[in-house]
C-alpha cells in the first residue's frame, strides 16, 4: 500500500478497536481497487468521542465506522441521520460530505443481504426467531421487518429488554407480528418448530465459550439457523445445527455486506466481495 500526500483517510473508531476485521476488510479492497486510500483503527474512548467526531471535519477525513460503545452516543454529534439508523437508534458508519457529518446504519441491511446472496433466502413472508435484543438484533430486526416477514419473535434473556424492542417495533410495522420472550429451551420450543430463520444475535458463543441452548432437534427442515458471530466463523450452535443436517449461516457473510454496504456509501466503489471474504476467512 502507498501512502502518499494525496492519500484520503477512512476508518473506526470503538474503544476497545484492537480485535477488528474492518481494517483488514477495507484495505483489502482499496488495495485490490488501486484507490488512493487507507483505513485506519481509532481507538476513541467515550470522553473523547465529541473530539474524536470533530477530527473528521478537521482532518477532512472521508468517513468511519463507528463500533462498540459509541454506535448510540454519537448520534447526537451528527448533523444528519439515515433513516435506517433512525429506526435502529444507532450508527454504525458515518459519511463526511464536505464537512457535514450524515449518520447511517447498514448492519440490518448486510445481514439480509448475507442471506440472499448465501442461501438464496428472502425473508418476505417468513417466521423468524431472533435470539438477543441488543443492537445488533435490532438492527436484524429492522431489515426483518422492512423485508416483508411475517412474525418476528424474540427472544432475550432479559425478557424485558426484548418487549422494549417489539413494542417499538409493533407501532412501525403493524403488518408484521412482532412478540418479545425468554430465551429459555421451555420459551423457544413454543416457536422454534414454526420459524423459517432462528438466528442468534446474541453475544454468547463469542470466542467458542457458552453458546445459545436451542432445541435444534424441533427445527424444521427447510429452516435456516443463522450465528452472526464470526468469532469463530462456524460456532458451537452452527456446528450443532450443522450436525443435524440443518442449513446454517455464518456471521462472516454479514460483516462483508456491511462492509460492503459502507464502502460503497464512502468511496462510489463496490466493494471486490469475494476477494475480501476469502481474505477474512483465511484470517481467522
Ligand atoms: N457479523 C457481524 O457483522 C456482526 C455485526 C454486529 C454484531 N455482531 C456480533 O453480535 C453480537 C452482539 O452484538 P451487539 O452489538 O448486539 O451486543 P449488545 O448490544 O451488547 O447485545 C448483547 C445481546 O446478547 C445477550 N447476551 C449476552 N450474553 C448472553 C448470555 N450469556 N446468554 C444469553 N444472552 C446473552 C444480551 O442479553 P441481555 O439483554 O439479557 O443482556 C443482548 O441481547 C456480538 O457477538 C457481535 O460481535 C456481528
Amino acid at each position: 500500500m502507498n501512502i502518499s500526500g494525496t492519500t484520503r483517510v477512512l476508518g473506526i473508531f470503538g474503544c476497545p478497536v484492537s480485535h477488528t476485521l474492518s481494517p483488514l476488510m477495507h484495505n483489502t479492497a482499496i488495495e485490490a481497487l488501486g484507490l488512493d486510500m487507507v483505513y485506519m483503527p481509532f481507538e476513541v474512548k467515550p470522553d473523547n468521542l465529541a473530539d474524536a467526531v470533530n477530527a473528521i471535519r478537521a482532518l477532512n477525513i472521508v468517513g468511519v465506522n463507528i463500533t462498540i460503545p459509541h454506535k448510540k452516543s454519537i448520534i447526537p454529534f451528527l448533523d444528519e441521520i439515515s433513516n435506517d439508523a433512525k429506526l435502529i437508534g444507532a450508527v454504525n458508519t458515518i459519511v463526511n460530505r464536505k464537512g457535514k457529518l450524515i449518520g447511517h446504519n447498514t448492519d440490518g441491511g448486510g445481514y439480509i443481504k448475507s442471506l440472499g446472496s448465501e442461501l438464496g433466502f428472502n425473508v418476505k413472508g417468513k417466521n423468524v426467531l431472533i435470539l438477543g435484543a441488543g443492537g445488533a438484533a435490532r438492527a436484524i430486526a429492522a431489515g426483518i421487518a422492512k423485508g416483508g416477514a411475517c412474525r418476528i419473535v424474540i427472544a432475550n434473556r432479559t425478557v424485558e429488554r426484548g418487549m422494549s424492542l417489539a413494542d417499538g417495533f409493533r407501532s412501525l410495522f403493524r403488518d408484521v407480528e412482532i412478540i418479545a420472550t425468554g430465551i429459555k429451551e421451555k420459551s423457544l420450543m413454543r416457536y422454534v418448530p414454526d420459524a423459517d430463520l432462528i438466528v442468534n444475535t446474541t453475544s454468547a458463543g463469542m470466542n467458542d465459550k457458552g453458546g445459545v441452548k436451542v432445541p435444534l432437534k424441533a427445527v424444521s427442515t427447510n429452516a435456516v439457523v443463522s450465528d452472526i458471530i464470526y468469532k469463530p466463523r462456524i460456532t458451537k450452535f452452527l456446528r450443532n445445527a450443522d450436525k443435524l443436517g440443518i442449513r446454517t449461516h455464518s456471521g462472516l457473510g454479514m460483516l462483508v455486506e456491511q462492509g460492503a454496504l459502507s464502502f460503497k456509501l464512502w468511496t462510489g466503489y463496490d466493494m471486490p466481495k469475494d476477494i475480501v471474504y476469502k481474505k477474512l476467512a483465511r484470517k481467522r
